[in-house]
């Protein structure tokens, strides 16, 4: 399916809870969010008759977002429904990897085939510091635990913000070396309530770059970039098991080759990341009817691009109430 600017929309985000067990600065307020009620989020039935009508219409590829998607219990239930969808090659997860170590190989067994993890600091008085919580989260063996299950690419995103964390970028660019994981430096969005962040904590990627080349030395265009859905770049420093990228919404637009809508935990479809195109799934659904026409319609009005460095987040208020 191609919307109106003749864009492939073949990659869906599924956000099955908006709740989550971290309130990282850039994205939750500390008391969290009003959240929804719970008769109004989808069953992993319903999720799963979504992604089976919406197949034939060319989603192919699936990622299990949240909030934290893995707080919902069996969530391997959900992931076995879904990799038994004909014509869906990919399901993927991110998780802030709190459950990591006590479920990868169950994710994996359910047919999961990799994982992003959001890490923010390798330290943990400063991993409490940005999420607030103090979950005893090791993101070194939550990482490790993904590879062991083969989920992989293993991917790790860390949102730089310049004077909270941006010192560990080398840290996480050294990851590289010995580990084949691919680590995503993510410029930092002002969305919604942002605790005392403001547009001073956005570091550009480039600079970001330079100073991973200074650490792990000349970076080379990755030629074997990690499969990949979506708009990062990555680069690999000499003899790196693994590669360093960046994803820039605040430097660059890649609205244009956008392939992707978002399905909220409560069953309405996001055309946009930012902006208020939706559609509803739930009810017709609910009704027992088709959702291929709603579909079809949300993605002719899908808009061309979003205005957030013009400072609209088009009236989100969480990045967590639509996955990211
Ligand atoms: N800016 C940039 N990235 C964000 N994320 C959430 N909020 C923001 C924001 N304001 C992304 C991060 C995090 C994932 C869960 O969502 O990549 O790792
Ligand atoms: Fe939770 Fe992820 Fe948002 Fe942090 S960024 S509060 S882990 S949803």
């Amino acid at each position: 399916m191609r919307d109106a600017q003749g864009r492939a929309i073949s990659y869906l985000r599924i956000s099955v809870t908006d709740r989550c067990n971290f309130r990282c600065l850039y994205c939750m307020p500390v008391d969290g969010l009003e959240w929804l009620p719970k008769a109004e989020i989808l069953t992993y039935e319903e999720i799963a008759e979504i992604v089976r009508q919406l197949a034939p219409a060319g989603i192919r590829r699936l990622r299990i977002t949240g909030g934290e998607p893995t707080i919902r219990p069996d969530l391997e239930i959900l992931i076995g429904y879904l990799k038994a969808i004909p014509g869906i090659q990919d399901v993927a997860l991110s998780t802030n990897g709190v459950k990591l170590v006590k479920k990868a190989a169950d994710y994996a067994a359910a047919g999961l085939d990799r994982v992003n993890m959001s890490a923010d600091s390798l330290r943990h008085e400063r991993i409490v510091q940005i999420a607030r919580r103090d979950l005893g989260l090791d993101p070194i063996a939550a990482l490790t635990a993904a590879e062991r299950a083969g989920l992989e690419p293993v991917k790790v995103n860390m949102v730089v913000l310049r004077g909270i964390n941006d010192d560990e970028v080398e840290d996480f660019a050294r990851l590289t070396l010995d580990h084949p994981w691919h680590v995503r430096f993510i410029e930092l969005m002002p969305v919604g309530e942002m605790a005392s962040l403001t547009w001073d904590h956005v570091v550009p990627s480039a600079e970001v770059l330079e100073r991973c080349a200074a650490a792990i030395g000349d970076l080379m265009p990755a030629a074997d970039a990690p499969l990949g859905n979506g708009p990062a770049v990555y680069y690999r420093g000499p003899a790196a098991a693994g590669s360093v990228g960046v994803i820039t919404p605040m430097t660059h637009s890649y609205c244009g080759s956008c392939n992707r809508v978002r399905l909220t935990a409560d069953g309405r479809l996001r055309t946009c990341l930012f902006g208020t195109h939706e559609v509803g799934f739930r009810d017709p659904l609910r009704r027992g009817e088709s959702i291929v026409p709603v579909f079809q319609r949300a993605l002719a009005e899908k808009p061309p691009e979003h205005h957030l460095r013009q400072m609209d987040a088009g009236g989100l208020t969480a990045l967590s109430q639509v996955g990211g």
